[in-house]
């Protein structure tokens, strides 16, 4: 996807503010409330794709969640994380790439992603963030994910979006994973407009063919 896409993002997070943003939540209230659903041990391997400078970290390690891990394409974005949690920030892994050409030995056991996936409009971009998903979603695990619905907007921080209904998500992801339940929430952005996000939560189904 390249550089174009990075560059974008460290400029936004080099030049906006948090409140200027319009993903903003200084609690991520959905993403906590589904996680707690979950009943995951403290030592679950946890990864926030595209996490930014939100907050689901922050939460999480307040709860006590010792293996937590966040991506993003941006520097930036992880810095400002790192120096919000200050010394909470040694308890993370922190892990600048693409999600798109990221590669790890680790299983997760949850993969949260809240308005990333969503950038995400090229078939070869989509296809090899699920292949990743495959790949690194132990079997039995948690895959949730946060992205606009087909009331929210078509476009974000200057770029277009990809919104999903509840099939269409499910259909997406179907070779490798069952939907557990979609919720809907209505995000207020920092400047008052409202966004609709479509949550759906799926279970790593077991390995099959290489799957
Ligand atoms: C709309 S923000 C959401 C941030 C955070 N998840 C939240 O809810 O506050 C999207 C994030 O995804 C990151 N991002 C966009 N494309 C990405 C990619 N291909 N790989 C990894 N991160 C990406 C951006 O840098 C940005 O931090």
């Amino acid at each position: 996807m390249g550089s174009l896409t990075k560059e974008h993002w460290e400029k936004v997070y080099e030049t906006k503010s948090s409140n200027e943003l319009s993903w903003f939540q200084s609690y991520p209230k959905t993403s906590v409330e589904l996680i707690s659903g979950l009943n995951l041990p403290k030592t679950a391997a946890i990864i926030d794709v595209g996490g930014g400078d939100g907050r689901l970290v922050g939460a999480l390690l307040k709860q006590g969640f010792v293996n937590l891990h966040v991506l993003d394409i941006s520097a930036r974005a992880i810095e400002r994380a790192k120096a919000r949690l200050r010394g909470k920030a040694d308890g993370v892994i922190w892990i600048v790439s693409d999600i798109t050409e990221f590669s790890t030995e680790i299983r997760f056991d949850l993969w949260h992603d809240r308005a990333a996936f969503h950038f995400l409009v090229d078939e070869t971009q989509i296809g090899k963030y699920i292949e990743t998903a495959n790949k690194n979603i132990r079997e039995g695990g948690c895959l949730m994910i946060g992205a606009f619905s087909e009331k929210g907007p078509k476009r974000c921080s200057g770029l277009d979006v990809r919104r999903y209904s509840e099939t269409a998500m499910a259909e997406r992801l179907k070779g490798g994973f069952e939907k557990i339940r979609c919720v809907e929430e209505d995000h207020t952005t920092p400047s008052g407009a409202c966004q609709n996000f479509l949550f759906c939560g799926f279970m790593r189904r077991g390995f099959k063919n290489g799957t």
